[in-house]
C-alpha cells in the first residue's frame, strides 16, 4: 500500500464510497463502545478515521504516525468546526508508522502552551493548521513576487552573505576570519551597496529575496535575520519607482486577500504624517488626529520657547472616556518620548473642566470649544522640540485606538509616506543621515545643504501597511561630487569616507546611472496579511526576544581549538 493516495483537503463528494489513503499524525482518539474514532492531521487538515471493530486496527495515540486505507463516506453528524467535517473514512487498513512519545504540549489549534515552549519545540507548533497558513502566505507572497519581478524584466541576482560592513545604522554581525587573523567579514544589513554596484554594471533592473542581519534591539516585528525584497533600477524618477512597487502591492492584495487595491495610493510627507497622526508610519486606520495647539502658549504663566511645539488629541464622547488610571499610563507613555507633562480637559455641555481650565482665557475657551464642536475629553501637552511631541501624541493616539478597538479586524491600509528629511541630529547634536548616506536630496533643497541642511528633503519613501514600515527605499546620489558633499556633511572626512566606502565609490567614476531602489520585509508583509502582530508566527525557526533560538540554545560557545584557528581570545 502507498502511504499516501490523497491530501484531506483534497477530499470531496466524488471520492465518496471510494477507496483512499490518506497519512498524518493522530490529533485525538476516543473510543464509542466497540467503535473507534480517530482525527487524522495531515499538513492540509483534519479527517475522522472510524473502524467499527476497535480490535481490527492497531492501538494508536496522539501524535503517532499513521498511513489509512479506508473508504470515503458521508458522516452522519457533520462536525461544522472542521473544513471536512461532513466526511469520515472507514478504516479497511492502517499502519503506524511512527510512534510518539507524549508530547509536551498538546498539539491543538487553540494551544494555551506559552510561546517559549512552542519555540523550544517548533517543529511540534508547526503541526497546527494555524502556522501551516502563516508559511502558505509567506510562500505565497515570494510567488507572487518572482511572477511580478519577472513579468517586468527584473533580473534576480545573489549578492554576496561574507562583506564588509554596510551602512543601515544598526549594529553588524560580524564573522571573524580564519586566513586574516584580526579581520572580519560583517554580514549584510541589506544588499544595498551592491545593488547600487549592479546598475553600475548595467543590470538594469534586480531583485532578489534577500537576507539581512541586523544587531539591534527586537521587537514584535524585528528579528536579527530576516528577509527582504531587494529591488533596484535605473533611468526611473521617483514616480516611476513608486508605481512598480504599488503595482507588486495589488498583486499581493488580489491574490492573497482578494481586495482590488485602488492605485495610485495616498501620498503624505513626512512632517504631515509626524503633525497629523505623530508617526512616520502612520496607522490611518483610525481618525483621532493631532490638533496643532500651539497657540496654548499663551495660557501659561511660565514662558514657553518660541520654538515650542503643542499638540492634543481629542477624544468625543461617542468614542468613550477615559479613567483617571488610564490617564497616568497615557501620562506613563508619554514621558517616553519626554513629554512631561500630559494635561487633561473635559467639554461637557459647551462648558470646559479639569483642573487646568481655569488658567484658560475667555478667547481660548472660545476656540476650543468651536474646534471641538461636540462633548468630550481632550489631552494636550507641550515639548520644545516638534518631533518629540508628535511623537508622544502617536503612542497616545494608538494607546487610545487600543483602548477604545478603533481599528477594525481584517481592514487595512497602505499609504506611502515622502520627503523624508536627509538628516536628523543625534543626541549629541551632531548630523546623521536620516536613512544612508547614499540617498539623494532633492533638487530643489540642494541649494540649501550647507546652509541649513535640516531643511532639506531626500528623495526617500516608505511604504506604511496597517501602522507597520512594510518597506523603504531611495533615490541614490550617482555623482561623485554630491556624495563627497554629503560625507563632509556628516562630519566624514576625504580620507574616512575612502578608507570606509573606497571601493564602492570608486564605481561612480566610471559611468553611473541614475538610480533608485526599495526594499520590503518580507517578514512584515507575512505578518500583516496572515493577521498576526507577532512577526516570530510567520518564520519557520525564529529567534526569541533575547536573540536565541530556543530549540538550538544557539549561539553557543565555540571550542578553544576553534578560537584559536581564529587567532581569538576570549576576555570575559
Ligand atoms: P530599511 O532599513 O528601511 O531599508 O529596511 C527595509 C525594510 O526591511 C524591514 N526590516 C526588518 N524586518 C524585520 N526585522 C528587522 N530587524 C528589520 N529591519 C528592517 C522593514 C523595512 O521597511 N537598503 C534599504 C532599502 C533601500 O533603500 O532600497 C533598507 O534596508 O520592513
Amino acid at each position: 500500500m502507498s502511504y499516501r493516495s490523497i491530501y484531506i483537503e483534497d477530499l470531496n463528494e466524488s471520492y465518496l464510497g471510494k477507496e483512499v489513503v490518506v497519512a498524518g499524525w493522530i490529533q485525538n482518539y476516543r473510543k464509542l463502545g466497540a467503535i473507534e474514532f480517530l482525527d487524522l492531521r495531515d499538513r492540509t487538515g483534519i479527517i475522522q478515521l472510524s473502524a467499527k471493530d476497535a480490535t481490527k486496527i492497531p492501538d494508536a495515540r496522539n501524535e503517532y504516525v499513521v498511513s489509512c486505507r479506508g473508504i470515503l463516506q458521508k458522516k452522519e453528524v457533520p462536525n461544522p468546526k472542521l473544513p471536512k467535517g461532513d466526511y469520515e473514512i472507514e478504516i479497511l487498513e492502517m499502519n503506524i508508522l511512527s510512534k510518539a512519545d507524549p508530547t509536551p504540549f498538546p498539539v491543538k489549534e487553540n494551544t494555551e502552551a506559552l510561546e517559549e515552549t512552542r519555540l523550544k519545540y517548533r517543529y511540534l507548533d508547526l503541526r497546527r493548521q494555524k502556522m501551516v497558513n502563516y508559511l502558505k502566505v509567506r510562500a505565497k507572497i515570494v510567488q507572487i513576487t518572482h511572477q511580478y519581478f519577472d513579468s517586468l524584466k527584473f533580473l534576480e541576482v545573489e549578492t554576496p552573505i561574507l562583506n564588509l560592513a554596510t551602512p543601515e545604522g544598526a549594529r553588524d554581525y560580524l564573522v571573524p576570519s580564519r586566513l586574516h587573523h584580526g579581520s572580519f567579514y560583517a554580514l549584510p544589513q541589506s544588499p544595498q551597496l551592491f545593488k547600487q554596484l549592479l546598475m553600475v554594471g548595467g543590470i538594469d533592473r534586480y531583485y532578489q529575496i534577500a537576507k539581512c542581519f541586523r544587531d539591534e534591539d527586537l521587537r514584535s516585528d524585528r528579528q536579527p535575520e530576516f528577509t527582504q525584497i531587494d529591488v533596484e533600477m535605473s533611468f526611473l524618477n521617483q514616480e516611476e519607482i513608486l508605481t512598480i512597487a504599488e503595482g507588486l502591492f495589488k498583486q499581493y492584495f488580489d491574490k492573497i486577500l482578494g481586495i482590488d487595491l485602488k492605485l495610485p495610493l495616498r501620498r503624505i510627507s513626512y512632517w504631515d504624517a509626524l503633525d497629523t497622526y505623530g508617526s512616520d508610519k502612520p496607522d490611518t486606520r483610525f481618525s483621532l488626529h493631532l490638533e496643532n495647539l500651539s497657540h496654548f502658549k499663551n495660557c501659561f504663566f511660565e514662558p514657553f520657547h518660541e520654538k515650542t511645539y503643542f499638540r492634543g488629541i481629542f477624544l468625543p464622547k461617542t468614542i468613550g472616556s477615559v479613567s483617571r488610571k488610564k490617564i497616568d499610563e497615557l501620562s506613563l507613555e508619554a514621558k517616553k518620548f519626554h513629554l512631561d507633562t500630559l494635561y487633561s480637559l473635559k467639554i461637557e455641555n459647551g462648558q470646559i473642566e479639569g483642573s487646568f481650565a481655569k488658567f484658560l482665557q475667555d478667547e481660548l475657551k472660545t476656540e476650543l470649544l468651536a474646534m471641538v464642536q461636540e462633548d468630550g475629553q481632550l489631552f494636550f501637552g507641550a515639548s520644545l522640540e516638534r518631533r518629540d511631541i508628535d511623537f508622544a501624541f502617536g503612542a497616545i493616539r494608538l494607546l487610545l485606538a487600543k483602548e477604545f478597538a478603533l481599528i477594525k479586524p481584517n481592514t487595512y491600509d497602505l499609504l506611502w509616506v515622502v520627503d523624508f528629511p536627509m538628516f536628523t541630529k543625534d543626541e549629541n547634536g551632531n548630523i546623521t543621515a536620516e536613512h544612508h548616506p547614499f540617498t539623494r536630496p532633492k533638487d530643489e533643497d540642494y541649494p540649501y545643504l550647507k546652509s541649513d541642511p535640516e531643511r532639506v528633503l531626500a528623495y526617500a519613501y516608505d511604504i506604511i501597511l496597517n501602522g507597520y514600515e512594510a518597506g523603504g527605499g531611495t533615490l541614490r546620489i550617482y555623482d561623485p561630487k554630491m556624495q563627497e558633499e554629503i560625507f563632509e556633511l556628516l562630519g566624514l572626512s576625504k580620507e574616512e569616507a575612502q578608507a570606509r566606502f573606497g571601493w564602492f565609490l570608486e564605481a561612480f567614476r566610471y559611468g553611473a546611472p541614475p538610480h533608485g531602489g526599495f526594499a520590503l520585509g518580507l517578514d512584515r508583509l507575512a505578518m500583516v496579511f496572515g493577521g498576526t502582530d507577532n512577526i516570530r508566527d510567520v518564520i519557520a525557526f525564529p529567534k526569541n526576544l533575547q536573540a536565541i533560538d530556543p530549540m538550538s540554545l544557539a549561539p553557543g560557545k565555540a571550542s578553544e581549538e576553534a578560537l584559536s584557528t581564529l587567532g581569538i581570545k576570549i576576555v570575559k
